[in-house]
């Protein structure tokens, strides 16, 4: 059993070393507490839980603290994938909900599993989702101060479960002052993939991950029989052919973890009952 999980990226020059510090803190707490869920649930829930801790922490855009977008406006995407079953869901673009990874969940019974905008709102309170204002005072601050400073920030889990099974979910509040409209990599194949080989969730800038298709080309290659190594080396160099500001965590059927990121410093912690690693 092991977890490893992102929080989007963390800058030097644009974020004090008490942030570093609790984002590290934080990370090792919810990895802890999703490692602990994983005793007793399956990959697929564990991941939702854990980026639902993620989501409703203020620190990483997600949930609650996510970005505003141009017209004043949060608007969220998420998605899980789960490695065993193959099946995708995902929402796109929700507003006014705690926990769109929740959403996601829902919706993997469906067979109309990625819903958008106004049907994904529509379709959470008809599943029992309160209306719920994800916005913090910092980020309005933000907005109107039209401090780009976004762009970078996800959550996500990958997960192997006593079980054998994999599953991936990721979860984001945008880059902010996008364009409405604009979808994201999160809620796509690019952004977050699994299957019985490997489970890929990314962060980084939307565009450059589907343009990459950096989580469906790592899963793949490790299916065709690449290390989890490899697959991220080659993955990463066509990712830096265009330029491409992106981080991506993943373990493989074996158990094997693996992040890398195009840019520093992606936030990650990873845990296996054992051994921790955090972002320096
Ligand atoms: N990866 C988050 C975004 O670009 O929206």
């Amino acid at each position: 059993m092991k977890i490893i999980i992102h929080g989007g990226f963390f800058s030097e020059s644009d974020q004090s070393h008490e942030v570093k510090v609790a984002k590290q803190n934080s990370l090792k707490e919810i990895a802890t507490k999703g490692f602990e869920f994983l005793q007793n649930h399956s990959a697929e829930e564990t991941v939702v839980y854990t980026v639902s801790l993620l989501e409703d922490d203020p620190l990483f855009n997600a949930g609650i603290g996510s970005q505003i977008q141009s017209d004043g406006k949060i608007r969220m995407s998420a998605s899980l994938m789960n490695g065993e079953t193959q099946k995708f869901s995902g929402v796109i673009n929700i507003e006014n909900v705690k926990n769109p990874i929740k959403v996601a969940q829902v919706l993997m019974k469906e067979q109309d599993r990625v819903l958008g905008g106004e049907g994904a709102k529509k379709y959470a309170l008809e599943h029992g989702f309160e209306d719920f204002s994800t916005e913090i005072p910092q980020r309005r601050k933000e907005y109107e101060a039209k401090l780009k400073n976004g762009g970078k920030g996800t959550v996500g889990c990958v997960a192997l479960d006593n079980n054998g099974k994999l599953a991936a979910a990721t979860s984001t509040g945008g880059k902010g002052f996008e364009i409405v409209g604009r979808i994201s990599d999160s809620a796509t194949v690019a952004g977050n993939f699994a299957n019985q080989h490997c489970a890929v969730s990314c962060t980084g800038v939307g565009e450059d991950i589907v343009s990459n298709a950096t989580a469906a080309k790592i899963v793949t290659r490790v299916s065709d029989g690449m290390s989890i190594e490899k697959a991220f080396e080659k993955t990463f160099q066509e990712l830096k052919e265009i330029d491409g500001f992106a981080g991506a965590i993943a373990i493989d059927q074996s158990g094997n973890f693996f992040h890398q990121d195009s840019y520093p410093t992606m936030v990650f912690a990873s845990f296996d009952g054992i051994d921790f690693e955090v972002f320096d």
